[in-house]
């Protein structure tokens, strides 16, 4: 298998263009290792895994493999605690095999991502272990975010923040050192789980290290980095902390002492200093939940990360008027500031988009919540529309500029797991919650890639149970066989790849219509239906130049009509 890396990419206009870097209009494959593929049959997956599935990743067609986290971890938080940022978990492998799996990819034309996690590390890094062992105010501390308790005797947190995944953001240690020895002592934030204390990017040495981080793997040969809460770095821990209710009523203007502060695009500065002492220069993407755009995209712009993610089609009803907007206000905010536009509908967060789409129409993100509660009241799924939809939404996307960010198994068309019986349940936030959320395992249960092996193919016991109902959507399953999700993704990624053009689109419909036509500079036309009725297509649409269509049969509805909650691709 091989096949090249160029540098930068050239569409079907591209003779009038100058080349593109690769990273602007990539598909990306986003690998939560431990549920890929498991090589060596301990139930977990790996990095000899990914390896031996090169072959299928390059059939898919994608330009990228985004890895998440498979550094040395306890997984309190699936592996987004990271012990030791520079190995791997001797569970995933070893950097000889990280090494092999990179050489691997680059045989197959594809680029190699990987995930940093810079606003914490685990409890078990080695400074963490030393920052327990020193005493308050030492140079060990200074790394992390240390404070003296509040009450009396220091007995009460900081302050009220609560954690992402439930319960206090502040933890309270057993001093070893000085003169509290043997008692409880100061408190440690994390925004996160316990397992996760946040590091202090006013500290230099913190700084250094990543710098250290990011030329390690650069190294080794990746090719870019995905920036895990890219947003938080920075903080106010200026006395008195403010409360929370202090922090409810603040905009999103940079004053939120914990989120989006403007001191952290220095940092981000300073790695795309890093990354550009590379030839060709490293990519970069930020995961940033920043509401507003124009702040979101500081952190794509060419100075700093070059990409941030944009999850608000991820966060849409499939509404021709909502994806319509959105598309149009990334576009236009991308172009402004130099950025190129991210799109993405599902990840190893959130509730699997075939699932989402399936919940009853005007459902609201409360009742895909009570959806995931351990004894919610779930509304029922409708899942065969939740699945046309989903495909229809994969080819509104793969069809607009930017960069696709496509997670493991959404090509098989995987709904979200959401029968895990509560003892298989790993997720921090199921246990920060008292078991009240379940949390996001129902998105990681491992791939289905046969629908007669054993554990489907996937290696050994997973270390989450799979449905009986994988079967059916194991990759042997789909391929070859026409109209099925796994032949549309690689249809529509070697299509994609083919038909690539300038970043822009004109859009040809109306921004009421639920018919969404938009054209790319060279002639490439996307036409999706979101209404849940045909839809007559638009006037002068050729059906003859129709090249792919998301639903299953070859023709996409009535002369004249396109079928309901469906995409056509069409090229001149
Ligand atoms: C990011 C990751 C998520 C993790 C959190 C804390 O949001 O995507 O999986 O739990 O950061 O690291």
């Amino acid at each position: 298998m091989t096949a090249s890396l160029s540098d930068s990419v050239s569409g079907s206009d591209s003779l009038s263009l100058p080349p593109a870097p690769w990273w602007r209009q990539a598909a990306v494959y986003q690998i939560y290792p431990r549920s890929f593929a498991d090589s060596n049959g301990d139930g977990m997956g790996d990095l000899p895994g990914v390896t031996a599935r090169m072959g299928y990743l390059a059939e898919l067609g994608i330009d990228a493999i985004w890895l998440s986290p498979f550094y040395p971890s306890a997984l309190a938080d699936g592996g987004y605690d990271v012990d030791d940022y520079r190995n791997v978990d001797p569970r995933l492998g070893s950097l000889t095999d990280f090494d092999a799996m990179v050489t691997a990819a680059h045989a197959a034309g594809i680029r190699v991502i990987v995930d940093v996690v810079p606003n914490h590390s685990s409890n078990r890094h080695e400074w963490f272990k030393a920052a327990l062992a020193a005493s308050p105010g030492s140079t060990e501390r200074a790394r992390y975010h240390f404070l003296d308790g509040l009450g009396d005797d220091g007995e009460l947190p900081p302050s009220d923040w609560p954690s992402h995944f439930g319960g206090a953001a502040w933890t309270r240690v057993v001093e070893q050192a000085g003169p509290r020895a043997g008692q409880l002592g100061q408190w440690y934030l994390h925004l996160f789980a316990t397992e996760q204390p946040d590091f202090n990017w006013d500290n230099s040495e913190v700084r250094e290290d990543f710098h250290t981080t990011l030329r390690f793997w650069s190294d080794r040969g990746v090719d870019g980095f995905r920036i895990d809460v890219a947003h938080a770095l920075i903080k106010d821990m200026s006395l008195p902390l403010r409360s929370k209710p202090e922090l409810e009523i603040l905009v999103d203007d940079g004053s939120d002492p914990l989120f989006d502060r403007d001191a952290v695009h220095e940092v981000f500065e300073g790695w795309r200093s890093v990354l550009n002492e590379y030839d060709p220069p490293k990519a970069a993407v930020a995961e940033a939940w920043v509401p507003f755009t124009d702040r979101r995209l500081k952190y794509a712009r060419p100075t700093e990360l070059g990409q941030a993610f944009n999850f608000d089609l991820l966060q849409a009803p499939f509404l021709a008027t909502e994806f319509r907007a959105i598309a149009q206000k990334c576009l236009s905010e991308a172009t402004s500031s130099g950025a190129s536009s991210t799109w993405v509908f599902s990840n190893h967060d959130v509730v699997r988009h075939p699932s989402r789409y399936g919940l009853p129409d005007g459902s609201t993100r409360e009742d895909m919540e009570a959806w995931l509660l351990a004894d919610g009241a779930a509304p029922a799924l409708d899942l065969a529309r939740g699945l046309r939809r989903a495909r229809a939404a994969t080819l509104f996307m793969l069809g607009l500029p930017g960069s696709a960010y496509l997670y493991q198994g959404e090509e098989l068309g995987l709904f979200e797991v959401a029968e895990l019986p509560a003892s298989v349940l790993q997720d921090p936030t199921w246990f920060r919650t008292l078991h009240k959320v379940k949390g996001r395992d129902g998105c990681r249960v491992p791939l289905p890639w046969s629908a007669t092996e054993a554990n489907f193919g996937f290696g050994g016991i997973p270390w989450l149970p799979q449905p009986e109902w994988f079967s059916e959507f194991a990759a042997d399953a789909q391929a070859g066989v026409t109209g099925s999700t796994l032949e549309m993704y690689r249809a529509a990624l070697k299509l994609r790849r083919e038909l690539q053009a300038e970043e822009s689109l004109e859009w040809l419909s109306s921004p009421e219509s639920e018919v969404i036509h938009y054209r790319r500079p060279n002639g490439w036309e996307v036409i999706t239906n979101f209404a849940a009725v045909p839809a007559e297509l638009p006037s002068g649409v050729d059906l003859s130049k129709v090249v792919l269509t998301s639903g299953e049969a070859a023709t996409a509805g009535a002369v004249g009509t396109i079928a309901a909650e469906t995409t056509l691709w069409l090229t001149p």
